[in-house]
């Protein structure tokens, strides 16, 4: 009997260090990550943060140093076979869609199922993914000639092939404008909403991140720090709880309470609505 796993990745202790152990650098230093099901998650951070690192040995791509990685409740240590893993639980998006230049979209779509799928079946599922993407009349176009934001799309497409439960996206907007980007974003977003597809997406815009449910961010090998992306309103209120006003308010300026003309009693419940605002952000 299988159970649910409460978390559908979950990273203990994670390090990785590329090079000799003594003079290696130090990409990820004791990582403790964990993505509920369901969840459209961002990483951020500097460059060299190691965020590119924590996606690929979250997706089997590379190897851990020392520590933990379970995916949709499996040790990876334990899988013998990473290739078929990989093909049926995580699709892959990178920043540089690594799309085949002379095969046409359908076909690049369809590689992931070779092995899996008759020919008949394969042809069927590429055009449904296709046109999931808004590009089922491209279907025959080859790479280049389609715009960077299609050729992310068929990307998508390509990492849907096997309906993995969890998508994998390296700076998927990194190389597109911010138009492309941002419908490459609501797409991905239409299918964790849709579709429960499990999201965990590395970038640099912010605008990407707000999108997503939750922020994790990065340094030197580490999560220095999380943040939730509430409701148009909570990120209000998040917004005003910073603020000076809702400082000054925080700490009970008697002044400006009276000058604002706020009762005590007022002024107790804004404090704690501002209050558990700002523990839930870094809660
Ligand atoms: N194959 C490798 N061999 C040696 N060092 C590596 C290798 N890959 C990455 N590194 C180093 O590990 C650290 C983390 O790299 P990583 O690619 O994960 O960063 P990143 O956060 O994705 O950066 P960026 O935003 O520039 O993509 C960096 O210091 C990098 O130089
Ligand atoms: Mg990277």
């Amino acid at each position: 009997m299988t159970t649910q796993p409460t978390w559908i990745i979950e990273t203990r202790e994670l390090v990785k260090i590329y090079g000799e152990n003594h003079a290696g650098v130090r990409a990820l230093d004791r990582v403790n990550l964990r993505v509920s099901p369901g969840e459209l998650l961002a990483v951020m951070g500097p460059s060299g943060s190691g965020k590119s690192t924590l996606l690929n040995i979250i997706g089997a791509l590379d190897l851990p140093t020392s520590g933990q990685v379970l995916v949709n409740g499996e040790d990876l240590a334990q899988i013998k076979n990473l290739d078929e893993f990989r093909s049926k639980t995580v699709g892959f998006v990178f920043q540089l869609h690594n799309l085949l230049p002379t095969m046409t979209a359908r076909e690049n779509v369809e590689i992931p199922m070779i092995g899996h799928l008759s020919a008949a079946e394969r042809k069927r599922r590429s055009e449904e993914l296709l046109t999931l993407v808004g590009l089922g009349d491209r279907a025959d176009h080859l790479p280049g000639q389609l715009s960077g934001g299609q050729r992310q799309r068929v990307a998508i497409a390509r990492a849907l092939a096997n309906n993995p439960p969890i998508i994998l996206a390296d700076e998927p907007t990194g190389a597109l404008d911010s138009v492309s980007g941002a419908e490459l974003m609501q797409l991905l977003r239409e299918l964790n909403q849709r579709q429960g597809v499990t999201v965990v997406v590395v970038t640099h815009d912010l605008g990407v991140a707000r999108q997503t449910n939750r922020v994790v961010f990065m340094q030197d090998g580490r999560i220095i720090r999380e943040d939730y992306i509430g409701t148009p309103l909570e990120e209000d209120l998040k917004l005003w709880a910073h603020s000076g006003l809702g400082q000054r308010i925080l700490n009970g300026d008697k002044e400006l309470l009276q000058t604002l003309g706020i009762s005590e009693k007022e002024s107790t419940a804004l404090q704690k609505l501002l209050q558990s605002i700002k523990h839930e952000q870094t809660g």
